[in-house]
Formats: structure tokens, sequence, C-alpha cells
């Protein structure tokens, strides 16, 4: 008998529009694309809704590593499983799911390996009306969330999850600090914080964020803009058990001084840059431990579903575009007005 649609060896192309990246500096263009076969393992996903992260828009400004034009951007999304390749269960078909950007991690929980990359440069990504994953890079979506919400939530969330809890190993009742409020990942961890049971503090560089920031549950926060953010937020807060930090740059320094002796202080991003100089002392003689980490295992994306699911956190969405509006969602994130996340709806 001949496979049925979306089944294995069904041989039938898809033809389907995609966002497509041809040169630095250049706008996302709209292009018409066929799927290529799937591999043994492989499943195509017809996406619903992608969400941006900064890491579009490194690429799109070429300052990111290993760029190969032309790139498909975009790394999260969900969508419905349309077709699966062999060896994938037929349970997937027509399943809402969300995709784990993090591909071929490797097998250590500790770093990923040599072959990990991330979903959207250099494999086809997610601002697309399909992408082709494995199908292990799945998981159901969690039912309590829109396609929209759901679409947030793999690569930011993820980051969040390990920042927070396998790396920062977060406890109730500990006091973090979260820079950048704004940000994507940073408003997951402030959710995530929160339903952990710590006492979360905040810096932004707006005091409109500071203040939707405090209304989510945040204890505290100052603007980074100010000359003396680092006094004043010790004044108000005294030391951090834990502080998670994406901006990097010159505030390096003041977060050594924010935090306990003994304290964890957790590095994703480095949005400012390299700190001009690190306070070597500081950090030996005040027992500082200084954490890397990027995005997250197999195992931090799939308990990072679970406690989203079991939660029910939304994440917090700054606006919803239209596919065709991704540019104008790209210039936004790039004027850092956004608080949470930016999304594309790509089919109603
Ligand atoms: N290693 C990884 O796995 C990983 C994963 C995700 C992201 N990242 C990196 O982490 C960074 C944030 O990513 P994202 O997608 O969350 O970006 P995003 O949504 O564009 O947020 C960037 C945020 O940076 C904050 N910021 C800017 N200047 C700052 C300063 N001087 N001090 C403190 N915060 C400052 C802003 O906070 P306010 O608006 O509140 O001022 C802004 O909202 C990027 O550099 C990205 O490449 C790394």
């Amino acid at each position: 008998m001949p496979p049925r649609a979306g089944e294995p060896g069904d041989s039938m192309s898809l033809s389907y529009r995609a966002f497509s990246l041809d040169a630095v500096g250049e706008p996302f263009k709209i292009r018409q694309m066929d799927l290529p076969g799937l591999k043994t393992g492989e499943v195509a996903v017809r996406l619903q809704a992608a969400s941006l992260n900064h890491r579009d828009l490194w690429i799109q400004k070429g300052q990111y590593a290993g760029l190969k034009f032309p790139i498909v951007p975009g790394s999260d999304g969900a969508g419905t499983v349309e077709k699966i390749g062999f060896g994938v269960d037929a349970a997937w078909l027509g399943r809402k799911v969300v995709i784990n950007p993090s591909l071929d991690w490797g097998p250590s929980q500790e770093a990923q390996g040599k072959d990990f990359r991330i979903l959207g440069l250099p494999d086809p990504g997610t601002f697309a009306q399909f992408v082709k994953v494995p199908a292990a890079n799945l998981a159901p979506m969690p039912a309590h969330l829109s396609f929209e919400e759901a679409a947030s939530l793999p690569l930011a969330g993820t980051t969040a999850y390990r920042a927070l809890f396998t790396r920062g190993r977060i406890a109730p009742g500990e006091k973090l600090l979260i820079t950048g409020i704004g940000g994507g990942v940073a408003l997951f961890l402030l959710r995530f914080g929160l339903a952990a049971k710590a006492r979360v503090f905040v810096t932004s560089g707006s005091d409109e964020k500071l203040a939707k920031a405090m209304e989510l549950g945040a204890e505290g926060g100052v603007n980074y803009k100010h000359e003396k953010w680092a006094e004043s937020l010790l004044e108000k807060a005294g030391h951090f058990d834990c502080i998670i930090d994406s901006a990097g740059g010159p505030g390096f320094s003041n977060l050594c001084d924010l935090s306990r002796p003994g304290g964890r202080l957790v590095f994703f991003g480095a949005t400012l840059g390299n700190p001009q100089e690190v306070p070597l002392r500081k950090v030996f003689w005040r027992q500082l431990n200084l954490l890397g980490t990027t995005m997250g295992s197999p195992q931090d994306f799939e308990a990072m579903i679970k406690f989203v699911a079991h939660t029910e956190i939304r994440p917090v969405i700054d606006g919803v575009y239209p596919f065709e509006q991704a540019d104008e969602a790209l210039r936004r994130m790039d004027a850092g007005g956004q608080f949470g996340k930016l999304v594309l709806r790509i089919s109603e």
C-alpha cells in the first residue's frame, strides 16, 4: 500500500514561503522554497508562529560567527507536525508541538559537544511556513499556551531555565538579580525565579520597564543608566546570592560588588561586549563563582517544558506581528524598546 500523505515514504515535496537573508545588513526577503526530503528520524512542522531572539539581529548585522548566505533565520517555533520520516512514531502526525532549537547538543550535561548548532543558521530556521527538524527535538505544546506563547518559549525559556536552575542552582528564599529585564530571556528568568520562590530584583535602562517588572512580581529594581545604580541597589537590597547577566561590558565589576561572598554570577550574553577589566582580586578574595551558560541540553529543554506546563507560566509577549513584518519586529528589538518576546504569526 503506498504511503498516505504525511507518512514516511510520502515523497510529495512541500513548496512554502520563508524569509531569506542574502547578505549582511539587508532586510529579510520572502522567497518560495521547496522543503528537501526528510531523513530518517526527521519531521516537517507546519509553523503557526515563530519568535525573535537577539541572535536573529546579530545575524542580520553580520555580528554572528559562521555566517553562510542565504540564511533562513529563526530559532523558535510552534506548529503542527505535517510529515514524518522513517523511524518516527506516527503518533506525532498532526500534533501541536514546540521545537527545541539546540541541535546535536551531544552526550554531556556539562557542555555542548563540537557538532552543536542552533536552529536558524546553518540549518534553515523557523521564519518560514515549514521547518525540518529531528523528531527528537519536538515536545508536545503545553496545553495552556497559544501558538504565539508556545513559540516564545524554546530558546529564551531553555536559556533561562539552565541559567537559573542547572547553573545558578537557585533555592527558595534566595535573592536573585536579573539585569536588563526588558529582554526575552530576562523575563523568563523573572517568571521562573518567582515560581521557584526566589526574591527577585532587576535592572533596566527604562523606568517604565522597571515598573512593569514590579507589576509582574519583582521586589525592587534600579535604572542602570543612573551613574550610581549599583550603590543604590546595594542600599535597597543588600548583596545577592545569585546574579544573572547578559549585558557584560563595564557593569561586570559592579556585579562582583553586588554579589555576596561565595555568590554565583551567571553569564549568558555580552550585549555590551567584554568588560574592560576583570577585578580578579575581588573574585578570589570574595570566593565568587563565575558561571558561563549557553542555551540548554535536551534535558534542560524537557525540564523547562514540564516546569512551564506544571506552573502554567505564560511568556511575556511584547507584540505579535504578521509574518510579512519580521523586519519591523527586528527594528523594535534593535531600538531596545521591547518588554518581552516579539512574535511572528505565520498562519491563522
Ligand atoms: N548564550 C546563550 O545561549 C544566549 C541565549 C539567548 C540570548 N543570548 C544573548 O543574551 C543577550 C540578550 O538576549 P535576548 O534575546 O534576551 O535579547 P533582547 O530581548 O533583545 O534583550 C536585550 C536586553 O538587554 C538589556 N540591556 C541592554 N543594555 C544593558 C545594560 N547596559 N545593562 C543591562 N542590560 C542591558 C536590555 O534591557 P532593558 O530593555 O531592560 O534595558 C534589553 O532588553 C544577547 O546578547 C543575546 O545574544 C545568549
